[in-house]
């Protein structure tokens, strides 16, 4: 049997909600993302009461959903330079890792999120502008999301150019399976998808200035994410 890859002896260069992400040993220019503590799908199913409990477990495994997600993308669309390559799945001491394209900057530093960089930046505006380009090409593409999040949408410095890419979020939260929604439905949808994102950013900005009791909680969250990748820069 292959000795499963250690990955607890190393820090992660990231969490999420679900996973931690690490750099994976023996390719800089791959991440390794395991489910954290609290989790894994037994975790999930056991909290959950009859009849939700009765499905099957890989089901409530966020990894192999992503796993399955991505290679049925690749399956239909080829290589989609908006996502991350999968590359497979590795088992490490921390459980089965999916393998996937690590996004760095031209300088080698790990790629931070949109959300840093409207947190952040005093001029947005070139990100906002990066962030129209990827909407224009991921509505060419059409393919289902969730609701897309700020923090899971990376920036990637090359040269002068911002590149945005998606790195999580893929899959359907509807019942509908959305390959057998016709092309202008399905359109309509990433349409509907994409000017959620735009109104999340504008909601950041508004309140990103102006510290309110009334966003505090938003506020705190963003904040947590954006001092996580602060400390990222040592990968
Ligand atoms: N391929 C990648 N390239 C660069 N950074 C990445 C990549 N994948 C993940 N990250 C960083 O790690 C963070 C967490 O990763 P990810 O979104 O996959 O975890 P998650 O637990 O599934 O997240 P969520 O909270 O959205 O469920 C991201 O917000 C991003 O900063
Ligand atoms: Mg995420």
């Amino acid at each position: 049997m292959i000795k499963p890859l250690s990955l607890s002896s190393r820090t992660p260069f990231a969490k999420g909600g679900q996973r931690a992400c690490y750099v994976d040993p023996a390719d800089p220019l791959r991440t390794l993302k395991v489910l954290l503590p609290g989790h894994s799908p037994q975790e999930k199913r056991e909290a959950l009461s009859f009849p939700k409990n009765f499905r099957p477990l890989h089901y409530f495994d966020d990894n192999d959903e992503e796993y399955r997600n991505l290679r049925w993308i690749e399956q239909k669309w080829g290589h989609v330079p908006l996502i991350p390559r999968l590359y497979g799945k590795v088992e490490t001491d921390l459980g089965t890792a999916i393998s996937t394209e690590l996004f760095r900057d031209e300088n080698g530093q790990i790629s931070k999120t949109l959300e840093y960089y409207l947190w952040k930046e005093k001029e947005p505006k070139r990100c906002q502008q990066a962030l129209e380009v990827f909407a224009e090409e991921w509505l060419q593409y059409a393919i289902p999301t969730r609701s897309l999040m700020l923090y899971n949408l990376v920036v990637v410095q090359e040269g002068d150019a911002l590149n945005i890419k998606l790195i999580d979020d893929f899959g359907l939260a509807e019942f509908i399976p959305f390959v057998k929604l016709s092309n202008r439905l399905r359109r309509a949808k990433v349409t509907r998808r994409v000017n959620t994102l735009f109104a999340k950013v504008d909601r950041l900005l508004a309140c990103k200035d102006k510290l309110s009791a009334d966003h505090q909680e938003y506020q705190n969250a963003i904040q947590k994410r954006v001092k996580m990748l602060e400390e990222m820069e040592k990968f």
